[in-house]
């Protein structure tokens, strides 16, 4: 097991260059299966959970290389429909390959993706709109298995905008008979990445990013080449750090319009955020101020992904401030790690009321997921003297060596091996 040893108290100053979006090489890693062929896509991050996608894709046949952040993807001898139980547990994403495995083999046989830290993460969603499309679903016990002699184009209303299910009956449905239309659908920037990757194989995707998207079937896709959007919740992660630590930091390969509400709330603290097309600039230039109320919901509203790093924020702004968290219904275990840091926050239910201090104090703390791991070290960045983060494998599912990019600022961070607990 790993940590990161942080001495607080140093302001983050530099320029950095954020990485590719892990949600959007993710989906499109697995959309390689629609065809035969080879791919290349660029500026895919280095993280486990890409580790984790590329050894589900060679155990279905696929040839995978990695150079640096190109991931060359050879499709040609993709034959399996069987995920490995192992895989498949180990990352949520592997859900992804349901879609682009029935509409390339017309079958698909997966164990149910575990629950995880921040939630029960259902898949119904996922197979009523595969059932939509003509799939037959089975599910026995933990084992799922989906056959489609054929899909067909169907109109599809998602209860909720999953991003997920979204993305897997878009790559189910870009060879089926006829249009499909998905009503609610989920409008993450990632779904617009994935869409522009399906349109370049020869797809007819229209309306990603829009609540209604429309797909036309055709009769095959072929492979094509791609690089990956920029990662706006890593972008966010940084913004806030330099914020926490009232420091000044440019970061480069950011698309402000992908957090727009991030941004909108970081300057109501106080924050000074300056943005150009491809990057932006961030300073702590006086004291900052609490923000009475911030809910999660779906793109382009706050988004969960940022809710522990902005209540590690909050910990520090003048005043009281309310957090709802209301995508997820176990995503506030963060809370309790703050708290031994001396932050004064209180959880009701799904509602963290948090009254800002000057500054936290350095404890031993334990990161229970990628992004609450994250506002751990955002905490530990502020706090007084010197802080332990536990539990570094969460962060490095979604951050591409982050206490490298945080030292490249200035910051005391390193990383260190932690005798198992
Ligand atoms: C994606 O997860 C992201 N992961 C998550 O990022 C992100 O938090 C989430 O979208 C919301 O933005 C990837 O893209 C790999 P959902 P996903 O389906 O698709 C419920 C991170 O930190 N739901 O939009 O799994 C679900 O339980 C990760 O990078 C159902 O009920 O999220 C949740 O409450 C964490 N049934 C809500 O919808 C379903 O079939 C949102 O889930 C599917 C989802």
């Amino acid at each position: 097991m790993e940590g990161f040893v942080i001495e607080g108290g140093t302001p983050l100053t530099g320029r950095v260059r954020v990485q590719g979006a892990k949600n959007a090489a993710l989906p499109i890693l697995a959309a390689t299966v629609l065809a035969a062929g080879t791919y290349e896509i660029h500026d895919v991050p280095q993280l486990t959970d890409i580790d984790a996608m590329c050894r589900i894709l060679q155990s279905l046949g696929a040839k995978v290389e990695r150079t640096g952040h190109r991931v060359t993807v050879d499709t040609i001898g993709l034959n399996q429909t069987h995920i490995p139980d192992e895989l498949m547990s180990r990352i949520r994403s592997s859900i992804f390959l349901m879609g682009p495995l029935l509409a390339r083999l017309g079958k698909v046989t997966i164990s149910r993706p575990g629950g995880c830290a921040i939630g029960k993460r259902p898949i119904n969603l996922h197979l009523k709109g595969l059932a939509c499309l003509g799939v037959e679903v089975a599910e026995e016990g933990d084992i799922i298995a989906c056959s489609a002699p054929e899909l067909k184009g169907a109109e599809i209303t998602l209860d909720f905008p999953s991003v997920g299910a979204t993305e897997n009956i878009m790559m189910a449905a870009v060879c089926a008979t006829g249009e499909t239309v998905i009503t609610n659908a989920a409008r993450e920037p990632e779904i617009v990445d994935l869409a522009a990757f399906l349109n370049k194989m020869g797809a007819r995707v229209q309306g990603a990013g829009e609540s209604t998207i429309v797909i036309q079937g055709v009769p095959k896709v072929q492979a094509t080449n791609h690089s990956v959007m920029p990662d706006r919740i890593v972008a966010g992660t940084l913004i806030i750090a330099a914020g926490a630590t009232g420091g000044e930091v440019e970061l480069d390969n950011v698309v402000p319009e992908h957090l727009e509400s991030v941004i909108e709330s970081l300057r109501q603290t106080g924050l000074a955020i300056e943005t150009a097309e491809r990057g932006l600039r961030v300073q702590a230039e006086r004291k900052l101020t609490g923000i009475p109320h911030i809910v999660t919901t779906p793109y382009p509203g706050f988004p969960t992904d940022m809710q522990p790093q902005m209540l590690a924020l909050l910990t520090l702004c003048e005043g009281t401030s309310r957090v709802t968290e209301k995508i997820f219904d176990s995503r506030l275990k963060h809370v309790e790690e703050l708290k031994k840091m001396g932050a004064e926050i209180r959880l009701e239910g799904d509602t963290v009321t948090v009254h800002g201090i000057r500054r936290l104090t350095g404890a031993h703390v334990c990161a229970t997921d990628l992004r609450a791991g994250a506002a751990l070290v955002i905490a530990a960045l502020n706090a007084q003297g010197r802080s332990v983060v536990a539990g570094v494998e969460h962060i490095d599912r979604g951050y591409e060596r982050l206490d490298e990019v945080i030292a490249q600022l200035g910051g005391q961070i390193h990383r260190v091996a932690l005798k198992k607990q």
